[in-house]
């Protein structure tokens, strides 16, 4: 029976957390829980205590735990730590590793997959603090619930509320799911540089996250997970990385290995067209303009969807205006299954930020259309609809 470690802090959304504890026992899961003492004021312990079946654990200084060292005990064994919701002192604190009561102690002692749903005010969540603290915990491997929008408690209206139940179930059973396991995937990831000379070359606005966020995401479900990446961000754990630079190499990387994968994710942004003539040496500059000729990249996507046996092909449409009709059209010119489709042109997805707002198109359609969402909760979803796929099973493996 997996065990759920669940931290309440002091929010207003924390009697959400009575349910979401019942629904996860009903699930099977074994759930222990420990409380901020602000977090008591919303929600009695012996609620918790109702619906866990299990003393609920509040003051750091209580006696009786097996060892006497109550927060090594609580971390240890469980499958996964979720704290629901997280306030924005809770997360300032679990940010920089501040241990001044039982919950923040015991998640320093926590290496099981960790959730984190946080619920405040519009405004403190958008604060520069707290969005710097929830990066720096999601680089840490936290996965963030993304709060919902709404009315607040406080008559503001925005993000900020607590993320649904059911989102919160989900999260927490998908760092279960091993539903990948056996399967080999290849990412790519990056906007392709396409040099001129040795110092300049042609690029574009591709940080890269979203393919590190749908690679990271295969690779916890427990997939074999190569990532080709123009981008230099840190190596996921237990993913091989190739890196590239050019729409060419990414191309004769992606090709070579194309045989014995199962899924091939083209997240990367590879430029269409690449200069003609590229300097040896840095061009000098000169009175005159300078003219670059562009000749045509080769299309990864296109000829994987030519070379296609039994691999499934999902691509990426980066729109500005209707996404929905380019991707259509796109599944069917490069004989993809899926195309994820955005609107780049809208601010907080696509390009340079760490949320996505896409839609996905398969042969039938729009098959998801999803709200405003970290990439790495795009990536979590974007593999449950493949591995949904009739196609999935039906690989070499
Ligand atoms: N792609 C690719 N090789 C290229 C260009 C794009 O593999 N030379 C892939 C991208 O990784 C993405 C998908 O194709 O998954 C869509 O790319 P996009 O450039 O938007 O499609 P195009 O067919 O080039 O259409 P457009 O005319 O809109 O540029």
């Amino acid at each position: 029976m997996p065990t759920l470690l669940l931290g309440v802090t002091g929010g207003i959304a924390a009697f959400k957390s009575v349910e979401v504890a019942s629904r996860l026992r009903k699930l099977g899961w074994e759930v222990h829980v420990v409380m901020t003492e602000a977090a008591t004021r919303f929600v009695t312990p012996l609620t918790f205590q109702g619906v866990s079946r299990h003393p609920v654990h509040v003051d750091q200084w209580a006696a009786g735990s097996d060892s006497g060292i109550e927060h090594i005990d609580l971390a240890r064994g469980i499958d996964c730590f979720l704290v629901a919701p997280a306030t924005a002192h809770t997360i300032a604190r679990l940010a920089h590793g501040l241990a001044d009561d039982l919950l923040t102690m015991t998640a320093l002692g926590v290496r099981a997959p960790m959730v984190l749903a946080p619920a405040m005010n519009p405004k403190m969540l958008d604060h520069p603090a707290t969005q710097a603290n929830l990066r720096l915990l999601e680089a840490r491997g936290w996965t963030l619930v993304t709060p919902a929008v709404g009315e607040m408690a406080c008559g503001d209206v925005g993000s900020g509320r607590l993320a649904e139940v059911e989102d919160l179930v989900a999260a927490v059973e998908a760092t279960r799911l091993r539903d990948l396991v056996g399967k080999r995937v290849l990412v790519s990831a990056g906007g392709t540089r396409e040099p001129l000379d040795p110092v300049r070359y042609l690029g574009n606005r591709s940080s890269g996250r979203m393919g590190y966020a749908i690679a990271e995401a295969a690779a916890a479900r427990g997939a074999t997970v190569t990532l080709v990446s123009t981008a230099r961000l840190p190596a996921p754990a237990g993913i091989e990385v190739v890196p590239v630079e050019t729409a060419q190499e990414m191309h004769d990387v992606i090709l070579a290995r194309y045989d014995g994968q199962d899924v091939v994710v083209m997240a990367a942004a590879v430029a269409d067209y690449r200069p003609a003539e590229r300097y040896g040496a840095k061009r000098k500059k000169t009175t005159e303009g300078w003219t670059v000729e562009l000749v045509p990249n080769p299309d990864i996507l296109y000829e994987l969807g030519q070379r296609k046996q039994h691999q499934i092909l999902v691509g990426f449409a980066a729109e500005t205006g209707d996404p929905l009709e380019a991707a259509k059209g796109k599944l069917a010119r490069k004989n993809a299954d899926l195309i994820v489709a955005n609107d780049v042109s809208v601010p907080g997805q696509g390009f340079e930020v760490e949320t996505n707002r896409v839609q996905i198109v398969g042969p039938q359609g729009l098959v998801a259309d999803w709200p405003l969402l970290s990439k790495r909760e795009v990536g979590q979803r974007l593999w449950s609809l493949i591995a949904a796929l009739p196609q999935f099973g039906a690989g070499p493996v």
